[in-house]
Parts: C-alpha cells; sequence; structure tokens
C-alpha cells in the first residue's frame, strides 16, 4: 500500500466528487501528499467522508488495517483555494465537471503558479485534450489520466498524450499509475479514447433494445454478464455512472464522431428529463 519513493510526492487533486475523492485516496495509499480542492467546505468534507468511508469498510473487510487507513488519512488535507492547492504540487490531477470552458479555464490559471516541471493532468473521460490544454504554457507536461469508478478498486488507467505531450511525461504517468496498482494503457488524443467510446457504444445499443422492446433491462445485462464475462450489465453500469453523464458524454461523441451508434436514443433523453438518472436519483433502468 505504502511504496518508498512516489514518482510525484505532493499530488493536487481538484475535484472533490466521486473521481476526485477515489483518485486522492488512491494517491496517497502510494505514499503521496495529497490536497484534495474543491469550491466549498461541504464539498470537500463530502469527499473525504466518501475516502474515509471507503477505507473503513476496507478495514471491516480485512483489507486494510486501521493502521494503514490512519496512514493515508494523515497524507490527505483539503483546500478550497485551487491556486494553494497546486501550488506546491508536483501532479496536478483535475476531476471538475465534464465541461471544457472550465477544465481550459483551471489550467490556464493553473500553469502560471505550479512549478514548470508539474505535470499538468486532466480526468476528462472523452473530451478532447487538445482543447482541455489549449494555449497552456508547456504543453509537454500536459496528459490524459482517465481513471474508473470506483476509482479503488479498477485496474485501469487510461494515459491520453496529445501531439504536445513529452515522452517523459508518459513514462512518469505511466509509472505513477504501476505506483498506483494500476495497468497503464497509452491512447492518443481522439474522441471517447479507448474507454468511453466502446463503453458508451455498448450502453446506448442497449438502451435502444430496450425501447425496441427486445428484452428487460436485466436479461439484456444478464446477456453481457453471464454470456460475456462482464462483471456488470451496460445498463446497470449506466445507472451507475449517471444517465445525464453518459448522454452528455454521447452527444459529444455524436457530433465529434459523426456516428450512428453515437445518437442517443430517445428514451433516454426522456429518462434524463424526467430526473431519471440511475443510482444518484433512486430511479434509472433499476430501482435503487
Ligand atoms: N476496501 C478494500 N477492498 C474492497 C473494498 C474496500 N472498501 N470494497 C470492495 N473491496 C474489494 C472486495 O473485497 C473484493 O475483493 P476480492 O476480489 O479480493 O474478493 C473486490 O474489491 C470486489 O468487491 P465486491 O466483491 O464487494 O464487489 P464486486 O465483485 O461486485 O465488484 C466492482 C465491484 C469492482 C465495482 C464491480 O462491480 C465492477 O467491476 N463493476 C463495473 C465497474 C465499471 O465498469 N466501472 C467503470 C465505469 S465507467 C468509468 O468509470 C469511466 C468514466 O469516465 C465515467
Amino acid at each position: 500500500m505504502t511504496p518508498t519513493q512516489p514518482q510525484f510526492s505532493q499530488v493536487a487533486v481538484l475535484g472533490a466528487g466521486t473521481m476526485g475523492a477515489g483518485i486522492a485516496q488512491v494517491c496517497a495509499q502510494a505514499g503521496s501528499r495529497v490536497v484534495l480542492q474543491d469550491l466549498t467546505e461541504p464539498f470537500v468534507q463530502k469527499g473525504l467522508a466518501r475516502i474515509r468511508d471507503f477505507l473503513q469498510k476496507g478495514v471491516e473487510k480485512g483489507k486494510t488495517t486501521p493502521e494503514q487507513r490512519d496512514l493515508v488519512l494523515g497524507r490527505i488535507t483539503t483546500a478550497t483555494d485551487r491556486a494553494a492547492a497546486a501550488r506546491s504540487a508536483d501532479l496536478v490531477v483535475e476531476a471538475v465537471p465534464e465541461q471544457l470552458e472550465l477544465k481550459n479555464g483551471l489550467f490556464r490559471e493553473l500553469a502560471g503558479v505550479v512549478a514548470p516541471t508539474c505535470v499538468l493532468a486532466s480526468n476528462t473521460s472523452s473530451l478532447s485534450l487538445a482543447k482541455v490544454f489549449a494555449g497552456v504554457a508547456g504543453p509537454g507536461r500536459c496528459i490524459g489520466m482517465h481513471f474508473f469508478n470506483p476509482v479503488p478498486l479498477m485496474a485501469l488507467l487510461e494515459l491520453v498524450r496529445t501531439t504536445g505531450t513529452a515522452p517523459a511525461t508518459v513514462e512518469a504517468a505511466a509509472a505513477y499509475g504501476r505506483q498506483l496498482g494500476k495497468e497503464p494503457i497509452v491512447v492518443m488524443d481522439s474522441p471517447g479514447f479507448a474507454s468511453s467510446r466502446l463503453g458508451v457504444c455498448l450502453g446506448l445499443e442497449a438502451i435502444r433494445m430496450v425501447e425496441a422492446g427486445v428484452a428487460q433491462p436485466e436479461d439484456i445485462d444478464k446477456a453481457m454478464v453471464l454470456g460475456y464475462g462482464h462483471p456488470m450489465g451496460p445498463l446497470k453500469l449506466t445507472d451507475v455512472v449517471g444517465l445525464d453523464v453518459r448522454l452528455a458524454i454521447a452527444d459529444y461523441l455524436a457530433t465529434e464522431l459523426r456516428h450512428p451508434g453515437f445518437q442517443a436514443p430517445e428514451l433516454m433523453r426522456r429518462m434524463v428529463a424526467e430526473g431519471k438518472l440511475g443510482k444518484k436519483s433512486g430511479q434509472g433502468f433499476y430501482r435503487w
């Protein structure tokens, strides 16, 4: 759980939602000191509580010792000021909402605040990294580090390089990914990368099948779980990720890739308009 020398000793994680909290946790588990930042104190406290709960469950399951839990929590501090959180970091990972202007503005602001050697990473699941990092000073240090939910349990780290990303940045991010216990893959900057492009496509087709009355959601999911060995069916996974989140990605990919497979089904739009967002709203393809 604690390698002697982490590749990045001081990490700033911007955004304390599900992904930000998970990223902060695995970085602290790898031995880094982490600042978890969000705009308000309640947001950061919610993120911290999520980490505490996960570690506590780990203790109850016998996967984590109380000492490890306390060590990891002791490495995490919180902040609401973005520049203060990032100033002494050697890695900044943003996990803020999937809005291009927000992410781009954040990196433009921080590029002048952090050291020139600080690696700037975005956890975007599908946005163009070239656009996320447009106009950011020092493009060689900019990279996509796409984590998967739940971050402490999922083995994949998708590294996304732009034409400007320096090979040394990719190597450092991959080395750190392995210290986090992840298996890194390297993907060129293209819409949806390797993971979201395939994953969202499968989810959208499953929704079209519900719409067409091919089978009940439970049975479509069972087809993939029992027939293809997926840990979770595409409809349940859409519920877990959030229908609104997946709809935004689908609309983005439909525009960028111009492929009919990414056209969001009417059923999905209707469910989002009705507030049926999946797990977080209590109702999606399943009742939670
Ligand atoms: N601390 C330590 N270990 C824990 C733990 C905790 N708090 N909670 C669970 N674990 C361990 C369990 O002990 C278990 O370990 P073993 O395999 O050694 O027994 C393992 O983690 C799995 O946990 P469970 O048995 O409780 O649960 P599960 O078998 O249902 O697995 C899951 C949970 C890994 C999340 C699995 O359901 C899964 O893979 N689901 C699919 C998730 C997925 O596809 N995520 C990607 C979403 S898309 C995305 O994230 C991209 C994006 O940009 C939106």
